[in-house]
């Protein structure tokens, strides 16, 4: 494997087109929650935002749209193939005036050098910490050293400036009610994988201590589960994409499906039959915000 191809590999979740499926359906679901989000952390129109681990530019759109024309979002991303997407939702949806799309490794960013910030038009010149703010989901947590990236990144955010990261939990065992095994069963799967790549299933409680840690002030912090189980509910395509996407993850790691299980297309139906069958209430991801601003000396 070429050095590219490693580092790219080493995003736990890969980077294949059905992962790509996967972050447009979680995109899709979590889209109202992140803008509230980033909205109550103090995001406003004219900002210049970085959004980290950009994937194919959900974050990155929704921030567009709160800081309007007089405001610039850059999207970091590893992932060429990702970038290349985001770039081509960009131009068809109408934000390149505002939003660009760096294809750079986030432990090597920097704004102000363009050969470390990748190919795109970052920051020539201009302060060293040209943010107003640093926005991220669900992208802290597949990082080596957490703690030492939001410490790196957030020195790009000027003094007085918005830190908000979006990050999940998925240890929870009790998802449904009353209980679904096959739901139960999938869902332990997503907390099985990141335990088996030394990640915190549920990284987004400790965001927290991961501020703290990370030398920002102490955090405001939301959370929010999603629900369902009504037949037509997004929650059967979250979980049914998100095992299809990880399944050859979850073999390669030795980790077991449950006896019997198909996992191809049909899993968010198969999924939402057995719930239907026992009537449950289920649960998808929690999912946390945590939001500070920096101090204003500096
Ligand atoms: C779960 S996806 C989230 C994408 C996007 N933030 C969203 O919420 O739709 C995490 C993204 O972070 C990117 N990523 C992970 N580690 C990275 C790194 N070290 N540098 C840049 N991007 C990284 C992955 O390639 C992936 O696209």
């Amino acid at each position: 494997m070429s050095h590219a191809a490693e580092r790219r590999a080493d995003y736990l979740l890969g980077h294949a087109a059905l992962e790509q499926r996967r972050l447009l359906v979680q995109a899709s679901y979590v889209r109202s929650w992140t803008e509230r989000l980033l909205r109550r952390a103090g995001l406003t129109e004219g900002m210049s935002v970085l959004d980290i681990g950009s994937g194919l530019g959900d974050v990155a759109f929704i921030a567009a749209e709160i800081v309007g024309p007089g405001g610039r979002v850059v999207g970091v991303e590893r992932d060429p193939d990702a970038v290349e997407v985001a770039r081509g939702r960009a131009a068809s949806g109408g934000h390149t005036d505002i939003v660009t799309f760096t294809n750079a490794d986030l432990t090597e960013f920097d704004p102000m050098c363009p050969g470390l910030a990748g190919d795109g038009p970052v920051v020539s010149d201009g302060p060293r910490r040209p943010f107003d703010a640093l926005v991220g989901r669900f992208v802290l947590q597949y990082l080596p050293d957490p703690v030492a990236a939001l410490r790196r990144l957030a020195g790009f955010v000027r003094p007085g400036g918005i830190v908000v990261m979006h990050d999940m939990d998925v240890s929870s065992r009790d998802v449904s009610s009353p209980p679904c095994p096959l739901w139960n069963d999938c869902y332990a799967l997503l907390a099985d994988l990141f335990r088996a790549h030394g990640i915190a299933p549920d990284f987004g409680r400790h965001l927290t201590r991961v501020f703290l840690d990370a030398g920002l002030l102490w955090p405001d912090v939301d959370s929010g589960t999603m629900t369902g189980g009504k037949p037509g509910s997004t929650v059967f395509t979250w979980l049914g994409s998100a095992v299809q996407a990880v399944e050859p993850l979850l073999r390669q790691a030795g980790i077991a499906l449950p006896d019997g299980l198909v996992v191809d297309d049909e899993l968010a139906a198969t999924l939402e039959r057995a719930v239907r069958d026992d009537r449950s209430m289920v649960l998808g991801n929690t999912h946390h915000g945590a939001w500070t601003r920096l101090d204003r000396s500096g």
